[in-house]
């Protein structure tokens, strides 16, 4: 089959690769038909490059058809349509059971230290071949695929396995309280959807911060109030001036690792580019070496008391954090890989009734799996008004 391999930083192919087979009783094969591109493969192909083996398959974000099935699989049978979420959890152990997925006590990796495993994400989380590809082997196939019906646009349904899900868990760890206000730092394809989200939930005032004016303006077009710069300051000021000085009752950062802004981390990870591997690998878990600039920005922000949600991804664990200030305001943080299923019962029903988070346009670029090496690098590069991208085998 096809499928889109890591080379190394920056590097992405598509190429041949044998074709994935079941190997347990409850696997399943999915013919893929839509695959997103997303801001944590971002990350893969520069921060956490150390963790990726030559020749991973990419992809957490994927859809299609069931090809195959395990003898013991009951749950699906074969042409169900299906949405593979970027989890890889069991469905029936005891963090599962707490709606906890990204913590599922069966494919956590506990050699590496981190939760679930995760398709296409490194070697921290399971090296499990992704969905980037024209077929994907999923385990638990009794409980890990979502059904979805026939007749609609796999636009429609594709952002299950991730972006929803993750938009989803954001407001709702970001508890803003009835006609609060909430600021969403980045306006990338999970900044836009918090949003969205936060809008259909009755949030009264959302604001988005970003720099890509093509981002600022999708999410004007929806009603959000925008704020046109990352600079700290700019964006302290702007969020106060909006709340009587006071700052917003939450602050999603939808930003993570790949922030601009923080001078010194990002010659840090150039500078990481130049190390072998075995040395950043270290570097990486032990040290640290995040742009911590979004994260700043949200503790600055949020208002005393008030809520950061963190659904960026950050790295590493000495960087330094405000710790005085973050006690003084009695900021309180949640964060984590997003839970998939546990959010998968509230919002397949919107989806199935109609569009009011605008998934059917959502996707920026509808491209060939064929073209993926260009896709990443415009979307990368925030080019061509690239947002969101479905790769379509
Ligand atoms: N928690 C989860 O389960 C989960 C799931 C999916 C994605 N993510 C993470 O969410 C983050 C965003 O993903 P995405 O697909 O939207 O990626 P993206 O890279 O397209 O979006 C990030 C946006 O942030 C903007 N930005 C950069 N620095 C900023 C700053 N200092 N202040 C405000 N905005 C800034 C960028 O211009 C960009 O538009 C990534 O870290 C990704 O790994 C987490
Ligand atoms: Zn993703
Ligand atoms: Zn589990």
């Amino acid at each position: 089959m096809r499928a889109v391999t890591w080379h190394g930083r920056g590097d992405v192919r598509v190429e041949t690769v044998p074709d994935p087979t079941i190997q347990d009783p409850t696997d399943v094969i999915v013919e893929i038909t839509s695959s997103g591109i997303c801001g944590s493969d971002l990350h893969l192909i520069e921060v956490l490059a150390p963790f990726m083996t030559e020749g991973d398959i990419m992809g957490h974000e994927p859809m299609g058809i069931v090809r195959e099935v395990g003898r013991e699989v009951t749950a699906v049978k074969v042409g169900d349509r299906v949405v593979i979420p970027f989890n890889v959890s069991c469905g029936t152990c005891w963090m599962c059971a707490e709606g906890l997925f990204s913590q599922c006590e069966t494919t956590q990796n506990r050699s590496s230290g981190t939760g679930a495993s995760l398709f296409g994400y490194t070697k921290l989380y399971g090296q499990v071949p992704g969905g980037q590809a024209e077929y994907l082997r999923v385990p638990f196939g009794n409980t890990l695929p979502i059904k979805v019906p026939d007749g609609l646009p796999d636009d429609r349904f594709v952002y299950l396995s991730d972006v929803l899900p993750t938009a989803w868990q954001a407001v709702r760890y970001a508890a803003v309280p009835p006609s609060g206000t909430l600021l969403v730092l980045g306006l990338g394809p999970i900044g836009d959807m918090c949003t969205r989200v936060a809008q259909h939930l009755g949030i009264e005032q959302v604001w988005g911060v970003d720099s890509v004016p093509e981002r600022l303006e999708r999410a004007r077009r929806r009603g959000t109030r925008t704020i046109g710069t990352t600079k700290q300051k700019e964006v302290v000021a702007a969020a106060r001036d909006a709340t009587d000085g006071r700052g917003p009752d939450a602050v999603i950062d939808a930003v993570g690792m790949e922030a601009h802004g923080s001078p010194f981390a990002s010659a840090a990870q150039k500078a990481s580019a130049l190390m072998p591997d075995a040395i950043m690998e270290k570097v990486m878990t032990v040290a640290g070496i995040d742009r911590m600039a979004a994260l700043n920005t949200a503790l600055e922000a949020v208002r005393r008391g008030g809520t950061v949600s963190l659904s960026g991804v950050y790295g590493g664990a000495t960087d330094p954090l405000p710790l005085m200030r973050m006690f003084d305001k009695q900021i309180q943080i949640r964060m984590g890989q997003a839970n998939v299923w546990r959010w998968v019962p509230d919002i397949l029903p919107i989806l199935t009734e109609g569009d009011p988070l605008g998934v059917d346009e959502f996707a920026t670029h509808r491209v060939p799996l064929e073209e993926a090496r260009q896709a990443y690098a415009d979307f990368r590069q925030k080019k061509d008004g690239t947002v969101k991208v479905l790769l379509q085998p």
